[in-house]
């Protein structure tokens, strides 16, 4: 039986059967799941900047790809996200955005759709950027933060007009980049002085972008305003600390950090997803408000289904499921065990506490998949 494994695009191959759509930057089929790759197919998945995609395996039996929000929702958000971000880039002048009137209800409408499906789940899990190249970024980073700040408040007891209030301000966090210089925005390496300074007004313009829109609420806009404050007073436009930083800031601030982190971006790669995890967890009650880390935590499940995953006492394979028992110690289907190959089996690591995950990345491949 065929299953899933997440590879790197550095080692697809031809003759690799994809196992999920890949999307571009307006959301439209890029390369169709079940096509087999090959050199020229890779070589665009290369120049579209693809961290890594799903394929299919026949050695990692029944391991099935595991997303709470549907690819065809994502799709469509990522879409119209795409279509509100560039009529705001179009023309942001108050007698144009007085008279946008849509947004409020477009918006809502996508807030409708994401809830749906994460309401459905009881971890949230998301395929981090693998069905997205690289220019998708700014619309698929803002659905994967609401969809984190979402599980988050929901654990902090927002319900009805104020988790939808969260939620529109989520997806429009970052709608002050459409008033940045797209080069400065997209520059590899390390940027000047003026130039992150240029970046850092992305909050303050977002806000007042927010604020012109008619139906979009002052608490919606605030998500704009606050969501690089750090609780210790470090962060900006304001240098607000603890809890003068409105809720919605701090809960987005975790959420928007952990999706950062784990994207592959123009100049790092990706964290692995126990790395990023590590670093929200190292900057508690100094970056980020410790509740907010604690319910991320226990709310998200960072180990997707597929993807190449390193054990102790020279283990290796891939992550086959979560065990919801322990949300942060999944169901490993073992592959290897020093190098060699076995005869798959499944460790469910929350039976086996003396075994850790030592690491977890899309990068390693100290195995060949069998192909498709
Ligand atoms: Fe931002």
């Amino acid at each position: 039986m065929k299953s899933l494994r997440i590879v790197s695009v550095e080692h697809l191959q031809s003759g690799m059967e994809l196992a999920q759509n890949i999307l571009g930057e307006d959301g439209r089929v890029l390369l169709r799941e079940r096509v087999i790759l090959t050199d020229r197919f890779i070589a665009l998945l290369k120049e579209k900047g693809l961290p890594f995609a799903c394929i299919q395996d026949s050695e990692t039996y029944d391991i099935q790809p595991e997303e709470s929000i549907r690819p065809e929702i994502q799709q469509a958000v990522v879409q119209r996200l795409k279509a509100v971000y560039d009529r705001v880039a179009q023309d942001s002048s108050i007698q144009s955005l007085s008279k946008y009137h849509q947004l409020s209800g477009e918006i809502s409408a996508l807030y409708d759709l994401l809830l749906k499906d994460i309401e459905e789940n009881d971890r949230l899990v998301l395929s981090l950027n693998s069905m997205f190249t690289n220019d998708a970024y700014l619309y698929k980073h803002s659905m994967n933060v609401t969809a984190y700040a979402l599980v988050v408040g929901m654990a902090h007891g927002l319900t009805g007009s104020r988790l939808r209030e969260f939620g529109i301000g989520t997806l429009l966090h970052d709608i002050g980049k459409t008033q940045v210089d797209k080069e400065v925005l997209n520059r590899p390496g390390k940027l000047t002085e003026s130039e992150r300074r240029e970046i850092e007004k992305h909050t303050q313009m977002g806000y007042d972008l927010l604020l012109k829109i008619p139906g979009v609420s002052f608490p919606s806009a605030h998500c704009a305003l606050e969501h690089h404050e750090k609780y210790d007073g470090t962060g900006y436009p304001l240098r607000l600390a603890g809890e003068d930083i409105h809720e919605f800031g701090r809960m987005l601030a975790v959420a928007d950090v952990y999706d950062a982190l784990a994207s592959n971006r123009t100049y790092r790669k990706a964290f692995a997803p126990q790395d990023a995890l590590q670093y929200l967890r190292e900057n508690k009650g100094t970056h980020f408000d410790p509740a907010y880390v604690d319910s991320f935590m226990n709310h998200v499940n960072v180990y997707p289904n597929g993807m190449p995953v390193k054990l102790t006492y020279g283990l290796s394979g891939v992550i086959a499921r979560m065990d919801p028992a322990d949300v942060h110690r999944p169901v490993v289907l073992v592959l290897n065990e020093y190098g060699f190959k076995v005869r798959p089996y499944e460790l469910e690591l929350s039976k086996h506490y003396d075994v850790e995950i030592l690491a977890c990345d899309v990068n390693l491949f100290d195995f060949a998949p069998s192909g498709g």
